[in-house]
């Protein structure tokens, strides 16, 4: 069994006081951070889904990494719109972080894919990362995949977000049926659960380890729920088990 620690979007600043519509996300992250580990349940690798960082400072991810660098695992981080590829890469690419990177872990690879566009709030997988993640998994004696990436490859039923999704989700979709092995993909970008399959494939979404955006709404709106991260255990025969847990104050 591996297990999988999954966190997103925590949207730091470099003031430690920082706040996203009224969360301090800097407070917020660690007390998720303490939940996880005050458990019983330990995991052996974190997935960081992006949105490391919300106002585009290298200071912001130094925070980032003093935060989660007492988790002592390996953790495989992928950019999220509100990224800086070439700051985020000066963190993210030094042990024990990987950045858009790929791992084998028993029966089971793990790959991050960049997902973001330039000055998009909505992302885009280029054929490049797409053939990246082909030939990855085409090459892999793994008979189990998990994909991480920052955009929803599906429609939310949310408006405004579903015009800020991937916008070749039918395209990752098509890629990642065609290659056999991949069992779920997961991520974050909207700020609210989410669990479905398409094909066999599980889907799943993570809410942010701040604020929430409300399901189902037309316009921009945020919610009330709690920060939240999940576990996700991956098993030989390809199958996992996976709980989200909402981290109330207190
Ligand atoms: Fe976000």
């Amino acid at each position: 069994m591996i297990r999988i620690l999954h966190v997103t979007d925590p949207h730091l600043f470099a003031d430690p006081d920082g706040s996203l519509r009224g969360t301090a996300t800097q407070a917020s992250l660690q007390r998720v951070l303490d939940h996880y580990r005050a458990g019983d349940w330990q995991a052996d690798r974190a997935v960081i889904t992006g949105d490391l960082i919300q106002d585009d400072s290298a200071e912001a991810y130094d925070r980032f990494r003093d935060l989660l660098l007492p988790l002592k695992m390996r953790m495989h981080c992928v950019p999220g719109n509100h990224d800086v590829r070439e700051l985020m890469r000066k963190i993210c690419c030094v042990p024990p972080f990987s950045y858009c990177a790929y791992e084998e872990i028993g029966d089971w690879l793990l790959i991050g894919l960049d997902s973001c566009v330039s000055g998009d709030p909505g992302g885009l997988l280029t054929t490049e990362e797409l053939e990246r993640l082909s030939d990855t998994v085409s090459r892999s004696d793994a008979n189990h995949v998990m994909v991480c990436l920052h955009h929803p490859p599906v429609e939310m039923g949310s408006t405004w977000l579903d015009s800020v999704g991937l916008r070749n989700g039918d395209e990752f979709l098509q890629c990642v049926q065609s290659l056999g092995k991949v069992r779920l993909a997961v991520f974050g970008h909207v700020h609210q659960p989410y669990d479905a399959a398409r094909d066999g494939i599980r889907i799943l979404a993570t809410p942010s380890t701040c604020r929430q955006f409300l399901p189902g709404s037309e316009k921009f709106a945020v919610d009330d729920r709690p920060p939240a991260y999940r576990r996700i255990t991956l098993k030989s025969d390809g199958s996992f088990d996976t709980e989200l847990v909402w981290v109330d104050a207190d």
